[in-house]
């Protein structure tokens, strides 16, 4: 594990030295600011090929050389980059196959980034050509302690004749006869049937389950052409670990499945701070993101980009306010991050991002207030770094399913506008959060359910047979399930589940929907439950009790007193099902009720106020406060020590605007408490 090549946290920077070949000052003050930020390691290489490689089979590495023998000298660490992520323009130029094809057949011009063909042969081929010359180079330089393969992955379409083959391939292996093929996409419809291969053409909406197909073969051919790219890194360089700097979903990749093939994971995070007035549902949304990427392997990953100051490509993007660096640093730490890294090391002269901010601006010097806040985040990493590989005990997940995503946005509901699955998602994952209730973010198919008490499957609309009986055995060995409206309508071919919803789980959440209302945005729908009337929107199931499920709560709008909340005692464990959207008060208070319940614990038994979060990893808790004002928190009777600053803290926890305390508890005499486990690896 890189963390225990490297003891510590990493602290570093996306370092594009080619763009510097002619400002020798400039690259040697590089060396000293570096070190006076604190910056342990760079990631470099990641849009050089044209320079690497001026043309086929011409290379030029003086530079490179250059520049790992200067970082390695000034003590930093290397990520090395795979070029992939921009071509040249002599590879479009005399290959042209290299650009991607639209779905009306116009073959793209050269130009922009992350654009390349991934079934294209000689893509590959010239791919595999310079990662070997990469990995013969630099594998065994002691700087190199990471590959960082190509650059945000996405899942954009291309049309040309290589992929359309591939696909039609792809399909052949998944239904084997036409047969098969037209009964899963349901062909009979408007008169679809496919009598050959070649006919199947995928830029066809209304057929759902060609959609949902050409989707998936997306996402596995990124995975396949990364494969093909990581080849020669994995047999030239077996000892150096594999990443690649994924996307904030939703991309149209299915990271979940992606995440197999990587040593570790990393991700590039860039919320919207200041954006609105309230910055808590920000930091939510980050949390969540977070959660998710240590979710994909159950460890701790790296944060590979952020922005030390503003972005440059918001609507509106603002400069940090006076401690949020600091703390949206932090706050990855906290969720499981053995790293804190920007784009990028010096902010560039020219090009599409000139104006995004960098730890060394267009001003050029170390006493800037990015540069200082860049500097002191280093120094609060070199405290921190017996976190470095840690973990948290976790006893309670939000599943959230690329797949099922792609499967609701194709889906034509009679209610389409705001099905929302990824924000529906982040909201209940967000009555955890704001409870200080550790909760990991995980994949209905790849995810080992067992090691929680309780999941919760918001809008798990595509439900397989498999997850199905995943659940079935989850609830029956006593784990807690909550399921939402839209839960288990439509089989992993996207066809809809006959005799009542959730397909295949009826008896287990002791209900079947008879049909699904919707709540029109000028309406109101409440339910009552604890004596108090609740928030309905969007969605609104008519069910009917199965077994002995108990009514929880009753919607209140209409005359008949349909059910809108029950809970359904099967085998060892529970089953709750949620009727309709609900406002996030209700969330907030039903899963903190739920988690009494089912012995689920929060990290602290304190009252957390608005835009504060509360995390534990490694012993030690986070306490950070997301809200522009002041805020203190009755933490009780325990004494800590602040780790940031030594103060001795009991009773409250003061937190400045902005600000972070992260508390050791003294009784442990500054000794992590055994309550977490270090990484095995
Ligand atoms: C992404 C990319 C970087 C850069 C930043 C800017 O994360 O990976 O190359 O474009 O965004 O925010
Ligand atoms: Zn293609």
């Amino acid at each position: 594990m890189i963390t225990g090549q490297h003891a510590g946290l990493l602290h570093g920077a996306d370092y594009n030295y080619e763009q510097w070949l002619n400002s020798k000052d400039l690259l040697d003050n590089d060396l000293l600011y570096m070190r006076e930020a604190g910056i342990n390691v760079l990631a470099v290489g990641i849009f050089s090929w044209s320079l690497l490689e001026s043309d086929e089979g011409v290379y030029n590495f003086g530079w490179l050389d250059e520049c790992f023998e200067r970082l390695y000298q000034n003590g930093q660490k290397i990520i090395l980059a795979t070029p992939s992520g921009s071509k040249p323009a002599w590879l479009s130029e005399k290959y042209p196959e290299v650009c991607q094809v639209t779905a009306n057949g116009i073959r793209q011009t050269h130009g922009g980034r992350h654009n390349h063909c991934r079934s294209s042969v000689k893509y590959r081929e010239a791919c595999v050509r310079i990662n070997t010359r990469l990995a013969e180079r630099y594998g065994t330089h002691p700087a190199l302690i990471l590959w960082h393969v190509s650059n945000e992955y996405n899942g954009m379409h291309c049309y040309c004749p290589q992929c359309l083959a591939a696909f039609r391939s792809w399909l052949k292996k998944r239904y084997e006869t036409l047969d098969a093929l037209n009964a899963a996409w349901y062909t009979a419809f408007w008169s679809h049937h496919f009598t050959a291969w070649e006919q199947i053409y995928p830029a066809d909406p209304s057929i759902h389950g060609l959609m949902l197909d050409w989707q998936r073969f997306i996402s596995d051919q990124t995975i396949d052409f990364f494969l093909a790219e990581t080849e020669p890194l994995r047999r030239i360089t077996p000892g150096i670990p594999i990443t690649t700097n994924f996307q904030m979903p939703d991309v149209g990749l299915d990271f979940h499945k992606f995440a197999r093939h990587l040593d570790i994971i990393s991700w590039d995070n860039y919320p919207e701070w200041h954006n609105s007035p309230d910055d808590g549902p920000v930091a939510l949304k980050a949390a969540f993101f977070h959660d998710l990427s240590r979710s994909y392997l159950g460890k701790p990953f790296l944060m590979m980009e952020s922005s030390p100051g503003a972005t440059n490509w918001q609507g509106v993007s603002k400069k940090k306010k006076k401690g949020m660096h600091v703390l949206s640093s932090i706050q990855a730490v906290a969720h499981g991050s053995d790293s804190v890294q920007y784009f990028q090391w010096r902010q560039s002269r020219g090009g599409a991002e000139k104006f995004h901010d960098a730890v060394i601006t267009h001003f050029g010097a170390d006493d800037t207030r990015i540069f200082r806040e860049v500097a002191e985040t280093g120094s609060l990493l070199k405290k921190l770094s017996a976190l470095a590989g840690t973990a948290t005990e976790v006893q309670a997940a939000v599943v959230y399913d690329f797949q099922n995503g792609w499967a609701l946005d194709n889906a034509q509901l009679p209610r389409s506008i705001e099905k929302n699955y990824q924000k529906e998602c982040i909201a209940q994952y967000g009555a955890f959060w704001k409870a200080g209730i550790s909760c990991d973010v995980i994949s209905p198919e790849y995810s080992d359910f067992e090691r929680y008490r309780l999941i919760v499957f918001p809008m798990l609309y595509m439900l397989s047979e498999k997850t199905a009986e995943k659940i079935r055995s989850f609830v029956r060995q006593g784990g807690v399930a909550v399921a939402t409206y839209l839960t288990g309508m439509v089989n992993e071919s996207d066809l809809c589940y006959l005799g009542g919803t959730p397909g295949n789980l009826t008896d287990v959440f002791g209900l079947a929907v008879e049909e699904t209302e919707t709540i029109a945005g000028y309406e109101t729908q409440e339910f009552l439950m604890n004596g108090h009337n609740w928030k309905a929107s969007h969605y609104a199931d008519r069910i009917r009790l199965r077994g002995g499920a108990q009514v929880l709560a009753v919607f209140t709008a209409d005359t008949e007193e349909l059910p809108a909340v029950t809970a359904n005692e099967y085998e060892k464990g529970t089953a709750y099902y949620l009727c309709t959207r609900t406002e996030q008060t209700f969330m907030d208070r039903f899963y903190r009720e739920l988690c009494e319940k089912h012995g689920v614990q929060a990290c602290v038994p304190w009252e957390i106020p608005a835009g504060v979060s509360v995390r534990e990893r490694g012993g030690v808790l986070f306490v950070m406060n997301f809200n522009c004002r002041e805020i203190k928190v009755l933490s009780g009777e325990n004494v800590y020590t602040n780790l940031l600053n030594g103060e001795t803290v009991s009773g409250t926890v003061s937190l400045q605007p902005y600000g972070v305390a992260i508390l050791a508890d003294k009784s442990d005499s500054g000794e992590k408490k055994s309550k977490a486990q270090n990484n095995p690896e």
